[in-house]
């Protein structure tokens, strides 16, 4: 495995696999920033996901995603960076991602995915009829790409926040730089 250049944990994966929740746990024993990019890029726009995928169509949203991860290589340092589910699909963002630091892939089953959307209305992507075949195949066709984009694949079905965010920051500790 390779040493990463620079001292970021950037967490990957699939909606609802815990980004959010365990990169807030990485920052608070680490002292590292916590970002989002979801939440960067809805400050810059001043609007919510759903909208701007509503009134500017998905493409738009992923070049932002592209534009953002551009931007942070030059400035992201001592950080924790939750990314959105289909931001490593494209090949420059998995490229962009591993430059940016340690990735890791949070890797949840489908049924855990399941569970822990169910009722959701925020994600654009999982609204509307056949809720479950459509999570199904999107988690099918992205397993992939996450592992390719990834410095590491930690499973999280069935463990806590704390067993996953310290094994997470043992595996950094021992291939950072
Ligand atoms: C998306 C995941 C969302 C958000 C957008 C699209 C996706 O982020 O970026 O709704 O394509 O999987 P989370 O993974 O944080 O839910």
């Amino acid at each position: 495995m390779d040493k990463v250049q620079n001292k970021n944990i950037i967490l990957i994966g699939f909606m609802g696999s815990g980004k959010t929740s365990i990169g807030k746990k990485l920052s608070e024993i680490s002292n590292y920033q916590f970002f989002d990019t979801d939440h960067i890029i809805e400050t810059r726009e001043k609007d919510i996901i759903s909208n701007i995928f509503q009134s500017k169509g998905e493409e738009y949203f992923r070049q932002l995603e592209t534009d953002l991860l551009r931007n942070l290589k030059s400035s992201l340092n001592c950080s924790i960076l939750s990314t959105g589910g289909g931001l490593p699909l494209r090949e420059e963002n998995a490229k962009l991602l591993k430059e940016l630091g340690f990735v890791v892939y949070l890797k949840a089953s489908q049924e855990t995915i399941l569970e822990r959307l169910k009722g959701d209305t925020t994600r654009p992507l999982l609204q509307g009829e056949d809720y479950e075949t459509r999570i199904s195949l999107l988690h099918k066709k992205r397993e992939p790409f996450y592992e390719n984009a990834a410095t590491s694949t930690i499973t999280t079905d069935h463990r806590s926040l704390d067993e996953i965010t310290m094994q997470i920051w043992d595996l950094y500790q021992t291939y950072r730089v």
